[in-house]
Parts: C-alpha cells; structure tokens; sequence
C-alpha cells in the first residue's frame, strides 16, 4: 500500500491524471472515502489522463448513478454507489454489461459491490487528516492492480 498527502484538489487531481495515463485497459477502482474526501475530483483527473475529451465536463453521478465517457477502445464508467440501497439495483443501469476488458470502472460508494463479491484492481481511499489536508493510500491486488501501481510509484 502506498500512502500520500495532498493538501489541494489540484494535487488529487494530478494523482488522478497520473494514474490515468498508465491506463491502457479494463480496469476496476474503488473510491471510499467520506463525502467530501475527494473521490469525484480524484476522477476528473483520472479521465483527463486517459485522454477523454474537453467537451465532457467531469460530474459527480451522485443522481445519475453512473456517468459514462468514451476513451476509444475503452470507456470510463464512473459510479457514485451512494444512492443505491442494495445490489439488486444495479439491475437497472445495466451494470452487467459494463463487465468486460473495455471498461473502466471508477465506482465511488462500493461497498454495495461487496454482496455480489465483485473484484477491484485498485483500492483509493480518501481521508481527511487534522489539518483538513488529504490521505491518499492506494492498494492493489491481483496481477493488474499490482502492475498498475508498479507503474504509478516506481
Ligand atoms: N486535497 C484535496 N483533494 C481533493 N479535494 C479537495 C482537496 N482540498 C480541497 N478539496 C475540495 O474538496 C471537495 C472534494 O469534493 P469531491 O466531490 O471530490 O468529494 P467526493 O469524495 O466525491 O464526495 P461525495 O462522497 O459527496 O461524492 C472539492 O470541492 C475540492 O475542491
Ligand atoms: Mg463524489
């Protein structure tokens, strides 16, 4: 597990950014964190390095439930979980069919995911420190995730 500080939006942004560039495939992401914490801003960097265009301005799903942005071949699928009371839901934006390779799942509020023992790759959380500053520890686990952050800290 690596753990960091950031004490402006625009280094958890940079986090975001910088993980998104080593993104060339599906992917899974948990965000936990309380609100606030910085999840949704954690994502617009995500998508500003992967390469999704300007015209999509980055909004929290937090009504949506799911907001989605094309990164041909991939897509960014970015879920705010927090809405929803149970797994079942899920039903209803299709979920399913977001489970292939060409997904990239930034899912804010996962902890409904865990009823249907869904794998992540990467797990962020986000918390505040006495200062109001941000810890940031990320963790991987299988093959990609660990990859991933190979990538990321080396
Ligand atoms: N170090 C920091 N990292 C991230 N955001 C910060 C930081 N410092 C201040 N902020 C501000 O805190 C807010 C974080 O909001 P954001 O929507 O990212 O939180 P969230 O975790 O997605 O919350 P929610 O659970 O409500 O969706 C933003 O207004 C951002 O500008
Ligand atoms: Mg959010």
């Amino acid at each position: 597990m690596k753990t960091l500080e950031s004490k402006t939006a625009e280094e958890t942004l940079a986090l975001g950014e910088a993980m998104g560039r080593q993104i060339s495939q599906g992917l899974s992401i948990a965000l936990k964190g309380d609100l606030g914490a910085g999840k949704t801003t954690f994502v617009k960097g995500l998508a500003k390095g992967l390469g999704v265009s300007e015209d999509y301005y980055i909004t929290s799903p937090t009504f949506t439930i799911i907001n989605e942005y094309p990164v041909p071949p991939l897509t960014l699928c970015h879920l705010d979980l927090y809405r929803l009371s149970s797994a079942e839901e899920l039903e209803y934006i299709g979920f399913d069919d977001l489970l292939d390779d060409t997904h990239i799942m930034a899912v804010e509020w996962p902890d409904i995911l865990k009823d249907i023992f869904f794998p992540f790759d990467i797990e962020i959380r986000f918390e505040f420190d006495e200062n109001y500053n941000r810890r940031i520890s990320v963790s991987g686990s299988g093959q990609r995730g660990e990859n991933l952050l190979g990538k990321l800290f080396l």
